[in-house]
C-alpha cells in the first residue's frame, strides 16, 4: 500500500454555477510524476480561462504525472476525448493516473466512462472517452505502447484526431528536449497538422534554449502571456491528511529515482504537508506558457 495525499483543485465559482473541482491523488514517492507541479496548476488555470477552446476536443497529455490539466479538459465537455500518458515503464505513475481518473469519474456525467488500458476489450476502449496509456517520448514504433499504435487507436476507435497536446513541466531535463519535440513533431506531421502543443515550463536556467530543436523538427513556437491569469496558491491546500492509499500499490516500482534531487523532493513533501504554498513559494512567476505548432 502506498501513502497518498488527496488534493482538490477548484476552477470557477459556485456563485455563478460554473465550477469544476478536480481531485488528484498525490503519492509520497520520489518519482516526479507523483506530484502536482506548479506548471500543471498554471496550465490548468489557462485551460479554464480559455475553456471554450477546449470543449468538444480531443486532448493528449504527455508526461502527465498526476494529470491535472488533462483531467480538467475531460470535465469540460461530455464530448471531449482525453488520453493521459506518461513514460511506459513508470508503472506506479500510470497506475496513479488511473486512480485519479476514478476519483473524478462523477464529473463526467457519463455512465459509460471507464479507464481503459492495453488489456481492455476493443468494445471497452471504444466506449471509453478517457484512456491512460504508456507513451515514452522519442519512441515511435516497434512497441505495443508506441506512438503510432496510439495514434491509430485514436483514429479508429474514436474516429477523430487530436486537437490539443498538453505538457506541463516536461522541459526539465535537457537530455529529453529532443525526444519530446520529436514526439510532438511526429504527431503533428503524421496525425494532426492543425493541433497545437500547449506547454508550461519552469525556468530553471536562462542558458537553456529549444530554438535549434524547433528548427530541426520543423516546429515554431509562440509565448502566451499569463498576465491575465489569477493564480491562487491556496488551491494547493490538502483536503485530507496524509493517508493510506487504498488503490495504489507499492508493489509496482519504477526507476524515476534521481538521487541528487531526492533531498529536494523530501523537503518539498515535508513543506507541502505543513503549508503547501511554501513548497511552491513564488515559483509561479518563473513559469511560462508556450504554444508549439508545425512551421507554416
Ligand atoms: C516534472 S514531472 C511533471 C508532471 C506533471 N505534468 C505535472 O506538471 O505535475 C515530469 C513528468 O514527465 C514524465 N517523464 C519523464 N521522462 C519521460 C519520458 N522520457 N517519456 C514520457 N514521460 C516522461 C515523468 O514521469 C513525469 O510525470
Amino acid at each position: 500500500m502506498g501513502t497518498s495525499n488527496i488534493k482538490s483543485f477548484s476552477f470557477g465559482s459556485k456563485d455563478d454555477g460554473n465550477e469544476r473541482t478536480i481531485t488528484i491523488n498525490e503519492l509520497l514517492d520520489p518519482s516526479y510524476g507523483c506530484y502536482v507541479w506548479p506548471s500543471a496548476f498554471v496550465l490548468a488555470e489557462y485551460i479554464w480561462y480559455k475553456r471554450r477552446d477546449f470543449q468538444g476536443k480531443a486532448v493528449l497529455e504527455l508526461g502527465a504525472g498526476t494529470s491535472l490539466p488533462g483531467l480538467l479538459c475531460t470535465s469540460l465537455s461530455p464530448t471531449n476525448h482525453t488520453v493521459l500518458t506518461d513514460r511506459s515503464n513508470f508503472l506506479l505513475v500510470l497506475q496513479n493516473i488511473k486512480n485519479s481518473v476514478l476519483l473524478n469519474i462523477p464529473f463526467f456525467h457519463d455512465t459509460t466512462d471507464t479507464v481503459s488500458d492495453y488489456n481492455d476489450s476493443e468494445n471497452e476502449k471504444r466506449k471509453s472517452r478517457i484512456w491512460v496509456r504508456g507513451l515514452t517520448w522519442g519512441e515511435f514504433a516497434n512497441d505495443k505502447d508506441c506512438l503510432s499504435v496510439l495514434l491509430d487507436d485514436i483514429e479508429t476507435l474514436w474516429g477523430r484526431k487530436i486537437d490539443w497536446l498538453l505538457g506541463s513541466d516536461t522541459f526539465y531535463d535537457p537530455k529529453d528536449f529532443e525526444d519530446i519535440l520529436g514526439t510532438i513533431s511526429y504527431i503533428l506531421a503524421y496525425h494532426s497538422p492543425e493541433a497545437k502543443f500547449l506547454t508550461t515550463y519552469q525556468e530553471r536556467s536562462s542558458k537553456r534554449s529549444i530554438q535549434y530543436l524547433l528548427d530541426k523538427w520543423n516546429l515554431e513556437c509562440r509565448q502566451i502571456s499569463l498576465s491575465e491569469l489569477r493564480v491562487d496558491l491556496e488551491k494547493y491546500t490538502i483536503d485530507d491528511d496524509t493517508q493510506q492509499n487504498q488503490i495504489g500499490s507499492n508493489d509496482v516500482s519504477d526507476d524515476t529515482h534521481i538521487d541528487q534531487t531526492k533531498d529536494n523532493l523530501e523537503s518539498k513533501k515535508h513543506h507541502s504537508q505543513i503549508n503547501p504554498s511554501m513548497a511552491y513559494g513564488n515559483s509561479i512567476e518563473s513559469i511560462f506558457l508556450l504554444e508549439i505548432s508545425l512551421k507554416q
